[in-house]
């Protein structure tokens, strides 16, 4: 589809969606002088898209009328209030929720039937175009609305849908597990300082491997643990990591953090 032209606002301009706004500047897919934010602190909004040269609006009626797609990017708590306050304006225009745990069936509990929206959970990696945007297979976009959506997002973002039972199963894979990475980053360049590495040399090395690792695997076709298997020579010193790492719990340890944030979800 041609997007030239289409023009992006955003609903709530904090950390989520102004990483999908840096992503999009970034892969120059969306002109800034096509993208508008509201927000309610006028000060921080000034500020934010004016380091981005994108337009600030009042408010959420006023973002919806100047675009075309909209990015509803407010806290899960604030999204009944905000899209009630500005239904007459996002009649008819389709609407990117990325609040997590509103599902298609809650904005159509706040919204009614008639309007278009499709429930995402993106990932903060969209910041630099290389984002998931796990999306709910049941939505009410029109084809073309639908078009729009992966034309623009899929320029920054791989998009996965799944069923609505699965959206925030999903968002754990995807949403939450940054931090887990990062967190393995961190540890790893601990262990490296550790033994004599300064901070800036292990850090310039254990990013690029897990993107490497990542990219051979996604690239090769190949199982995990078929690449794990051909780096863990016999006798040799990957082993001794990989049989540490067993005995501190390493897997059991991502498997639980996993169990303990789909049991918070639950409990929400
Ligand atoms: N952070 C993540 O990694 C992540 C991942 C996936 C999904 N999400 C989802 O993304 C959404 C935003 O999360 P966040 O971390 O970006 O939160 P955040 O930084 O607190 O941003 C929330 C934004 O909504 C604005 N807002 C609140 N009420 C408003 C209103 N009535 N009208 C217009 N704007 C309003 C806030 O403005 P003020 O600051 O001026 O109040 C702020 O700009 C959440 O629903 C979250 O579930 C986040």
């Amino acid at each position: 589809m041609d997007i030239s032209g289409a023009k992006v606002g955003f609903i709530g301009f904090g950390n989520m969606a102004s990483a999908i706004c840096d992503g999009l500047l970034l892969r120059e897919v969306i002109s800034p002088s096509d993208m508008y934010a509201c927000a309610r602190d006028r000060d921080k909004l000034a500020a934010r898209c004016g380091e981005r040269g994108i337009n600030a609006v009042d408010d959420a009626a006023g973002a919806a009328a100047a675009s075309d797609i909209i990015v509803l990017g407010v806290l899960p708590h604030q999204v009944e209030g905000v899209v009630t306050g500005a239904a007459s304006a996002l009649k008819g225009k389709p609407i990117f929720s990325i609040a997590a745990g509103i599902d298609h069936a809650r904005l159509v509990s706040f919204l009614g039937e008639g309007y278009h929206h499709i429930s995402t959970i993106p990932n903060t990696p969209i910041a630099v175009g290389e984002g998931i945007i796990v999306a709910e297979k049941t939505h009410s976009l029109t084809p073309e609305q639908l078009d729009l959506f992966e034309s623009i997002f899929g320029r920054i973002a791989k998009i996965e849908y799944f069923s609505s039972e699965l959206l925030s199963l999903g968002g754990t894979g995807a949403g939450c597990a940054p931090a887990f990475v990062d967190v393995f980053i961190e540890a790893l360049a601990d262990g490296l300082v550790k033994h004599g590495m300064t901070r800036q040399q292990a850090y310039s090395i254990v990013p690029q491997m897990m993107i490497g690792s990542a990219a051979y695997m996604m690239k090769s076709g190949r199982h995990p643990g078929e690449l794990k298997d051909a780096v863990c020579s016999p006798g040799g010193t990957t082993i001794v990591g990989i049989s540490a790492l067993e005995e501190a719990g390493f897997r059991h340890a991502v498997i639980y953090a996993v169990d303990k944030i789909m049991d918070k979800k639950h409990s929400m």
